[in-house]
């Protein structure tokens, strides 16, 4: 059962660049964390480095103390679970597509993936059996969206990592998978990276990561005035005022 994470002093070098310098980060069971931070400030390789796909140059990362290299892949995957930036759709049938992330599913409990993930209405026009075309392209970018949403339903991971999963997506859907989102992640531990501001609420801890350090942690209510959090809070609010304006 996950319990603990433990990040420490984590280095990561990429063609002779630090892109972490030195990040440490404790989620416990059932804390809600999001990542904060300006684009290529080194969110994606942190959650990549936690996943163990990707090795840190120095620094440990550990999973109720142990050590993340004693665990087995399947053993990460079945506590562990990311939905990506982008995530791959292949040219298969949707009910293949949510197969990969559990083989053995039944067509009842893929039909029920879907559903919770928000395409009830999607699977009026479509079957399992419609193939979703070269990398998703008879798919829109919320549908493929949603797709992977409820492929991370069907894996139900205790430790949910999401990393801005709502490329391409409308507000009215952005607005459906975060309810959705916020429904599942109930007695789970998220860790999740996001600029929107609707997934954002659903954490409780703020981590804001500058050029591969974290510089602030907390609560909103306990971030600076001049943390980045604020700052993009600020700036969304802005932008919608300047909008009704026009
Ligand atoms: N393998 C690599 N080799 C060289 N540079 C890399 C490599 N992987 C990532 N980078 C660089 O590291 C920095 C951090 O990348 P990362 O994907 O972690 O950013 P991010 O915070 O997730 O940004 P975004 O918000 O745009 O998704 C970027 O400048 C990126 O170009
Ligand atoms: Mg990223």
């Amino acid at each position: 059962m996950f319990e603990r994470l433990e990040l420490q002093n984590i280095h990561y070098e990429a063609s002779d660049r630090e892109i972490l310098k030195g990040v440490n980060l404790e989620v416990k069971r059932g804390e809600r964390v999001a990542i904060v931070g300006r684009s290529g400030s080194g969110k994606t390789t942190l959650l990549r480095i936690i996943l163990g796909l990707l090795e840190p140059s120095s620094g440990s990362v550990l999973i109720n103390g142990k050590d993340l290299k004693s665990y087995s892949r399947e053993e990460i995957c079945s506590m562990a679970s990311m939905l990506s930036q982008r995530s791959h759709i292949f040219s298969r049938p949707l009910r293949d597509n949510l197969l990969l992330a559990k083989p053995d599913a039944s067509d009842e409990e893929i039909v029920e993936a879907l559903k919770k993930a928000g395409l009830e209405d999607f699977l009026k026009n479509r079957s399992l059996d419609d193939v979703l075309g070269e990398d998703g392209n008879l798919i829109s970018g919320g549908e493929r969206a949603r797709i992977a949403l409820s492929r991370l339903i069907l894996r139900d991971p205790e430790l949910v990592i999401l990393d801005e999963p709502l490329e391409g997506v409308d507000k009215e859907v952005e607005m459906s998978i975060v309810k959705n989102i916020e429904k599942f992640v109930k007695n789970k531990t998220l860790i999740l990276v996001s600029h929107r501001l609707s997934m954002l609420s659903l954490a409780e801890e703020y981590v804001i990561l500058e050029e591969g350090i974290i510089t602030e942690k907390g609560k909103l209510s306990e971030h600076s005035s001049d943390s980045l959090l604020k700052k993009f809070i600020d700036a969304e609010k802005k932008m919608t005022e300047k909008f009704m304006e026009e």
